[in-house]
């Protein structure tokens, strides 16, 4: 258990190590315009994982409360998203998925700098990063906020070949039609599943646009994997791998980041090889 409150002042411009991070990741500080105080609550208080909230302050401003998955409040503060996430609360998971996908790429025919990436719940383009760093010329965000088109653009301009903001759980003929064009022989989902943000059903529609022998790189709590998961992720993941519907490539447990009060969450990240689509 870490002490109850942690604070974290980062300066722009101020380098700073995020644990975990590739080298050549930028961390908060480069992308944080102001200073930003983050303040955790008190560990006694037992908060589950969908309602996590700190204490924000920027520059001289007035200390507001942000819940974590109030994404539009996170992505309007440049740097704030990987300040909490990645600097107070050690997330490793954009680093993380990227890793194993580079692991599962030298078991295939596809090169790096030939991936087609549609990126599902994009956010501000931590995953985009990492997958430029790997290789990947073309990515196409897709993320059902605004806010996290604007934060994509602001802090990491260039990454996404496209971002386009809809909720993957209605796409239209039309959209369906166009991001077709694409070809994606490969998909990345990252922090993204489960907790209110995506369902099954934009998570299947997502799959379903990667060509067959593509690559489907995603994560998701441990919890959402076993016997009493309520939100259709353990059934379909259990399917997938047992239909023969896609060929597992690299599994791995690991501390996703901490939660407020310091405790390891822990997530399960996996690349499959697409051998069929999955039925809507
Ligand atoms: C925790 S963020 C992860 C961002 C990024 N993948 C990362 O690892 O930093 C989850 C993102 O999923 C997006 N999201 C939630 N539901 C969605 C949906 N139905 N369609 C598209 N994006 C969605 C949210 O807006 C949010 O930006």
């Amino acid at each position: 258990m870490q002490s109850s409150t942690r604070e974290a002042l980062i300066s722009s411009g101020t380098p700073r190590s995020a644990g975990r991070r590739s080298a050549g990741s930028a961390t908060c500080a480069d992308h944080a315009q102001q200073s930003l105080e983050i303040t955790l609550p008190d560990s006694s208080e037992e908060v589950s994982q969908a309602l996590e909230w700190c204490h924000v302050r920027v520059g001289d401003g007035e200390q507001c409360r942000i819940r974590f998955h109030d994404y539009d409040a996170v992505y309007l503060v440049p740097g704030l998203y990987e300040q909490i996430f990645c600097d107070v609360l050690e997330c490793c998971s954009p680093v993380t998925v990227r890793r194993l996908l580079e692991d599962a790429i030298e078991d295939t025919e596809i090169a790096p700098e030939d991936l087609r990436v549609l990126d599902l719940g994009a956010g501000n383009g931590m995953v985009g990063e990492e997958l430029v760093e790997l290789g990947a010329r073309r990515i196409v965000g897709v993320d059902i906020l605004d806010a996290a088109a604007e934060a994509a653009e602001r802090d990491r301009p260039g990454v996404y070949e496209e971002y386009v903001v809809t909720d993957m759980t209605s796409l239209s003929d039309r959209q369906r039609a166009w991001l077709s064009t694409f070809d994606f022989n490969c998909l990345t989902c990252v922090a993204a599943l489960g907790f209110g943000d995506i369902p099954t059903a934009a998570f299947v529609e997502a799959y379903n646009l990667v060509a067959t022998g593509g690559l489907v790189a995603f994560n998701i709590k441990e919890e959402f994997l076993n016997g009493q998961d309520t939100s259709g992720f353990a059934e379909l993941i259990k399917a997938m791998c047992k239909d023969g519907i896609v060929d597992v490539q690299e599994r791995e447990r690991y501390r996703h980041r901490l939660s407020i009060s310091g405790e390891p969450l822990h997530y399960v990240a996996m690349v499959v090889i697409k051998r069929r689509d999955l039925d809507h």
